[in-house]
């Protein structure tokens, strides 16, 4: 492992944005606002992440960063010198070439954030696996996530969001949308899907928050430690009576011999992990983009823009993940007269790869009639996102009934004391208390 530095555990400061409307905080021509006024100019290898001051624009060093070229070095918080790719050319093929690995159990996996060095989150199944145990994995789960499966949920979804919004009314205003909307959609589909009893919701919350978002890697490991042994009593039920769940149908392939127990504990807590921090967060950031933006908002609440496509501009522009992948280099590739070494680790910025200027014009302005797919926010290549079907529904719904059931939606705080949370892997906001 690199060694450590000390930790840089990026401090909540206020949010500030620029955008033509002001509804928040900062603001100059070009719809994004430095943050800390921080030049790279003179640094070979900038450090990286930089935590965002806008909830859905990069800090102005990334575009600095990226306009030297799509391949460029930054400096992680452990003083690890990775590969940042920019470009959607690069970011794509890099993507698809099979001499990358996924395999965090290996030193030369990029460690992004102090946490994330917990040795449970370093032998993540699927997400953190090569082929041929990736593929026999993700053979076994695409059926589940296919746009049919998806899209027979769209009722019980339907439902869900629109129980959500009734008691956002009764609570308020004001209601804080992390907490009683954007967290208990996913949340609700997942309990649902796998057939985890949503009276859990608010440990399994916890949990997978405590992975993704954990202080220092003692705290990732005893929260994944705490998920697994909630999981393996679940997996054990499934095993002695067959429910009509994902995990039941998991079950059935361990008595065929395709998967051990623990492989199916080890599969539910990644589908956990990946399926609720990712929607949950990326529903405030939608809002605040919106809301930053009433033409916009207008637009989607009349229908002008149907939120199908409204949702893609949301998706490209927020990149909540921020990389659409975290590699290391198994054999040296050229690209570009730059030699990527074997061992070298490697980040595919989503965030910068979507502001490509090459593919999408203005990339830095959120139009939600752009309609484009082409964003790597759901990662591209064999890990490309396995819930994105479903992703794509949830978002879909969430914000068509969100506008249109609360037509006067605003922000019920002064944007001043809205608070960034970055963790290395997620973007979003603590709490976005709003009225109606
Ligand atoms: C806005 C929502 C979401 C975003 C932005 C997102 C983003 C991503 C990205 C970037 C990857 C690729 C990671 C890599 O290549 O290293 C990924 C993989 C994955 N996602 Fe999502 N995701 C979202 C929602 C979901 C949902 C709802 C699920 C449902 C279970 C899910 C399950 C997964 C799984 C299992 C993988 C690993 C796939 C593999 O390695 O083959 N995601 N996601």
């Amino acid at each position: 492992m690199p060694t450590r530095r000390g930790v840089a555990p990026f401090p909540a400061t206020e949010l500030a944005c620029a955008g033509d409307t002001r509804l928040l905080p900062g603001g100059h021509s070009g719809n994004i606002r430095s943050e800390a006024a921080l030049s790279v100019s003179s640094v070979e290898a900038p450090s990286f992440p930089v935590r965002r001051t806008c909830p859905y624009q990069p800090p102005d060093v990334y575009r600095e960063i990226s306009e030297r070229g799509p391949i460029n070095k930054v400096t992680l918080w452990d003083g690890r010198q990775v590969w940042l790719i920019t470009g959607y050319e690069e970011g794509r093929r890099l993507l698809a070439d099979e001499r990358l690995s996924s395999d965090r159990s290996y030193d030369e996996y990029p460690t992004m954030a102090p946490h994330l060095g917990a040795p449970a989150a370093r032998k993540l199944v699927l997400v953190g696996e090569d082929p041929p145990l990736h593929n026999h994995h993700r053979r076994l789960l695409n059926p589940e996530f296919s746009l049919k499966h998806a899209r027979a949920l769209r009722p019980d979804i339907e439902r869900i969001v629109n129980g959500l919004i009734d008691g956002i009314e009764e609570l308020g205003p004001p209601a804080d949308l992390v907490e009683h909307f954007a967290a208990p959609i996913p949340s609700l589909v997942m309990s649902a899907l796998l057939g985890i009893p949503y009276e859990d919701h608010a440990f399994f919350q916890a949990a997978t928050a405590g992975i993704m978002q954990g202080k220092d890697p003692a705290g990732t490991e005893a929260a994944a430690a705490e998920l697994v042994r909630y999981l393996d009593r679940l997996v054990t039920a499934q095993e002695a009576e067959r429910g009509e769940s994902l995990v039941g149908r998991l079950v059935e392939h361990v008595d065929t011999g395709e998967l051990s127990h623990d492989e199916v504990v080890q599969l539910t807590m990644v589908l956990l992990i990946a399926g609720l921090e990712t929607t949950s967060s990326m529903i405030p950031l939608g809002v605040l983009a919106l809301l930053d933006h009433p033409e916009q908002l207008a637009a989607l609440r009349s229908g002008e823009v149907p939120a199908v496509t409204a949702i893609e501009e949301l998706l490209r522009i927020t990149a909540v993940t921020d990389f659409a992948g975290v590699r290391w280099i198994t054999a040296d590739i050229e690209i570009d007269g730059h030699v990527l070494k074997a061992g070298d680790g490697l980040v595919i910025s989503s965030t910068m790869v979507n502001r490509d200027e090459r593919v999408h014009e203005d990339p830095y302005a959120f139009d939600i009639s752009r309609g484009s797919r082409q964003h790597v926010t759901f990662g591209y290549g064999i890990h490309q996102c396995l819930g994105q079907n479903l992703a794509r529904l949830q978002l879909e719904i969430a914000f068509e009934t969100l506008v249109r059931r609360l037509p006067g939606l605003r922000l019920a705080v002064p944007a001043e004391e809205l608070r960034m949370r970055r963790t290395g892997t997620m973007q979003s906001v603590e709490r976005l208390p709003v009225a109606w």
